[in-house]
């Protein structure tokens, strides 16, 4: 079945028959619901709605979004070809801001397509078709980096705590987060994971407590305000979470509460540390006061799933990120091996050549 892996387990996106399938885990997990995207609108709003979320998988969508975009477009030329293409990247970036994998990807689509000396509409809709695969099959290939990278940091018997859904929903495969989590499972370390709940969408719940339980490793799930119990009882060695973008000097953007829990662990004096793929870190941003933090629909706030749990005119903030200050961060884990501090000497060290 089109959207199912070969083990029959649904991914988060998935390119099939010049087709883009996704995962509607705004379902999960409830309802096992893949629906294909026929439109660049419909590909905006499974992003915007968060049936496709987590900041690679994103950028895996939007990246199959403007092929989708450029399949339906009834463009000749070269020039008209790479007119409407740049069009559609703008308009896909504008479902998510904090995310700066969608940015990067879209751009790396839009790039490649200008650089090439393709003439014609079908030769460079190839070309960008190319171009996706690419990025999907090399997200795959990070997490699973990351992964090993990560892996020595769980020893037998750790418990370990993660916020929101840094997972395979959140990516092409293994996580990355959990890559290190699903490495060290494979090897047969014992460990424990705790997952925050993650109000107000729940994808600790939804998402990491589904995905982590199907693949058969020990989770606990706990409502975000149990983190200072579970830490205070001494049953948390290691926090490792995602990012949605970490700025050129190491200030990491998560998913909100992710601050909370950095502070809380360095005040337990627990390692905090930072997973991510080399395509999450943001160079022209130089610290996290300049990432723009996307504001959310407060009825997401006023409601528990679909149930109003506040009064319907009640005023709401709903930022959906936070950043975390890079002195709070232990690590990053990363494709390419661990970066200790000084962060933005470090990183640049890394990754120079990408950017
Ligand atoms: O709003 P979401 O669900 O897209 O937020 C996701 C996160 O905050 C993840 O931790 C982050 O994108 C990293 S996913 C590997």
């Amino acid at each position: 079945m089109a959207g199912l892996d070969e083990s029959g387990r649904p991914k988060a996106v998935r390119w099939e028959n010049d087709e883009l399938y996704l995962l509607d885990q705004t379902r999960l997990p409830v309802e096992v619901v893949i629906e294909r995207q026929d439109t660049v609108e419909q590909v905006w709003n499974s992003i915007k709605q968060l049936k496709v979320r987590g900041a690679p998988a994103i950028g895996v969508a939007g990246a199959y979004g403007l092929v989708v975009a450029m399949l339906h477009e009834r463009v000749s030329g070269r020039d008209a070809f790479l007119a409407a293409l740049e069009q559609h990247a703008c308009y896909l970036d504008s479902s998510r801001p904090t995310a700066v994998n969608l940015r990067w990807a879209l751009e790396r689509v839009v790039n490649t397509a200008k650089r090439s000396d393709a003439a014609s509409a079908p030769s460079l809709l190839k070309v960008i078709t190319d171009e996706a695969v690419a990025i999907h099959r090399e997200d795959e290939e990070l997490c699973r980096l990351i992964g090993e990278h990560g892996v020595d940091l769980i020893s037998e018997g750790a418990g370990l705590l993660t916020h929101c859904n840094a997972g395979r929903l959140a990516t092409s495969e293994y996580g990355t987060a959990t890559a290190p989590m699903y490495l060290a499972h494979k090897r047969g370390v014992r460990f424990r994971i705790y997952a925050d709940e993650t109000r107000p969408l729940l994808q600790g719940a939804r998402l990491t407590s589904w995905e982590l339980q199907q693949a058969g490793l020990d989770v606990t799930l706990i409502a975000d305000t149990m983190t200072a119990y579970v830490m205070d009882a001494g049953l948390i060695d290691l926090v490792i979470v995602g990012t949605d973008r970490v700025a050129a000097n190491g200030d990491v953007a998560n998913k909100i509460g992710t601050l909370g829990v950095a502070i809380l662990a360095r005040h337990f004096g627990i390692p905090f540390y930072v997973a991510l793929p080399f395509s999450t870190i943001d160079f022209n941003t130089p610290t996290g006061a300049e990432i723009v933090i996307e504001e959310r629909d407060p009825d997401e706030v006023r409601s528990f799933g679909r149930r109003p749990t506040a009064p319907p005119d009640v005023k709401v903030r709903n930022p959906a990120f936070d950043v975390t200050p890079h002195h709070l961060v232990s690590g990053f884990i990363t494709d390419r091996g661990m970066v200790g501090p000084p962060f933005a000497e470090n990183l640049r060290k890394l990754y120079v050549t990408e950017v």
